[in-house]
C-alpha cells in the first residue's frame, strides 16, 4: 500500500517532530483529525492550515470520548517524556492512553504505534533485531522514557488482540529531516560552538532514517498491521554520531567537537532484515539527508 486516500485517519502527536510530516502529508489526500495538548499555537495553526483538524486531548487523563469512533486508521505518535521523572504520569499518558485509545478505535483498520529502538538493552555494535533482550537505554537523558515506550508497546499488544484491532508496534531509530532530529541537534550544537556528547564505548552506531522515508513508510507499516501486533524496527543507516557530525563538519567548515560521557546514549544499531521484507529499505543515505538537512540550514 503505497498510499493511502479518502480515508478518516487519526494522528495523535501530529505536532510532533516525527509526527508533524507524516499528518500534513496524510492532510492533502484524507479527512485527518489530530489530538495533543497543543501548548504550541504556531504548530496547531500550521497543521489547521495543512487541513488537519485540531482536538486537544491530554494522555495524561486520556479522555476520548469527544473523539469520533469511526477512524479507518490511527497513526500513533504523542509521546510524554517529562524529564522529571515522574512515573505516574509518563506510564498512564504512555501506557494507559494506548489501551484507551485502541478502545475508543477499535473499529479501525490499522493501528501504527510508533515506539523506539530505546526499548532495546544497549549491546554495542551488534545489530539488534525485534527478538533481542529489551532495556532501559534512554535512562541517562530522560528517565521515564524507555521502560513507558516498553510498557506503551505492551498494551498496544495487549489491546489489539482485546479488540482485533490490526497493529504494527515500529520501532524507530533515528529520525532526522531538515529541521528535526539527533543530527539536526548536533548541527545546532556545532553552530553554538559546543562539545558533542559521545558515549566511551565507541563508535556510536545508530540507523538514520530521514522524514521522507518516514512519511512514505506510514501506509505500508499500517498495511503490515497484524492480530496479534506486528512488531518491527523502523530504521535507516547504519551511520555513527561521529560520521554525520564528521560530515556536518565538512559541508559547514564548523568543528566537530566530542566529549566523552557516559550521560548520553550509547550505540542502538538495528538488524533490519524483517523491516525490508515488510516495508521495503528506507531510500534516503544518510549522507544525502545530511546534506540536505545542512543546505536548509546555512
Ligand atoms: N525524536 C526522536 O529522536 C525519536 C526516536 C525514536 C522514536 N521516536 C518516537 O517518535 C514519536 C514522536 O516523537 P517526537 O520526538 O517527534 O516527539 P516530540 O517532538 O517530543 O513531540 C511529542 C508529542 O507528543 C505530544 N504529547 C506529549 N505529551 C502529551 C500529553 N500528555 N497528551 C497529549 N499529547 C502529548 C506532544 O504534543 P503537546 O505537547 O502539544 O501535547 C507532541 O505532539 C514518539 O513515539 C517517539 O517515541 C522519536
Amino acid at each position: 500500500m503505497d498510499t493511502i486516500t479518502g480515508a478518516k485517519i487519526l494522528v495523535t502527536g501530529p505536532n510532533s517532530s516525527v509526527g508533524l510530516p507524516v499528518a500534513l502529508d496524510l492532510a492533502t489526500r484524507n479527512e485527518v483529525w489530530g489530538v495533543a495538548r497543543f501548548g504550541n499555537a504556531d504548530l496547531r495553526a500550521r497543521l489547521e492550515a495543512g487541513g488537519v483538524h485540531c482536538e486537544t486531548v491530554d494522555f495524561a487523563t486520556a479522555d476520548f470520548t469527544g473523539l469520533p469512533d469511526d477512524f479507518d486508521y490511527v497513526c500513533n505518535f504523542a509521546v510524554a517524556r517529562g524529564g522529571d521523572g515522574d512515573w505516574d504520569r509518563d506510564l498512564a499518558a504512555n501506557g494507559e492512553a494506548v489501551g484507551l485509545l485502541l478502545a475508543r478505535c477499535r473499529r479501525a483498520t490499522a493501528f501504527l504505534h510508533c515506539s523506539s529502538t530505546a526499548v532495546y538493552q544497549p549491546a554495542g555494535a551488534h545489530p539488534l533485531a525485534e527478538t533481542d533482550s529489551l532495556g532501559d537505554n534512554h535512562r541517562a537523558m530522560f528517565a521515564t522514557y524507555s521502560i513507558a515506550k516498553i510498557a506503551s508497546e505492551v498494551v498496544a499488544r495487549t489491546a489489539c488482540r482485546q479488540f482485533g484491532v490490526p497493529t504494527t508496534v515500529a520501532r524507530l531509530n533515528v529520525p532526522y529531516g531538515d529541521h528535526l532530529g539527533w543530527p539536526w541537534f548536533h548541527l545546532k550544537m556545532m553552530e553554538a560552538g559546543l562539545a558533542i556528547p559521545v558515549h566511551p564505548d565507541r563508535p556510536n552506531r545508530f540507523n538514520p532514517i530521514h522524514a521522507d522515508d518516514i512519511v512514505r513508510q506510514v501506509p505500508w507499516l499500517l498495511a503490515a498491521a497484524s492480530v496479534p501486533a506486528t512488531v518491527v524496527n523502523w530504521a535507516g543507516g547504519p551511520a555513527t554520531v561521529e560520521e554525520w557530525c564528521g560530515l556536518i563538519a565538512e559541508l559547514t567548515g564548523l568543528e566537530a567537537r566530542f566529549e566523552e560521557t557516559e550521560r548520553t546514549i550509547g550505540s542502538v544499531t538495528t538488524d533490519n532484515t524483517r523491516m525490508h521484507a515488510l516495508v521495503g529499505p528506507a531510500e534516503v543515505d544518510w549522507r544525502t539527508g545530511i546534506t540536505r538537512m545542512v543546505a536548509a540550514n546555512r
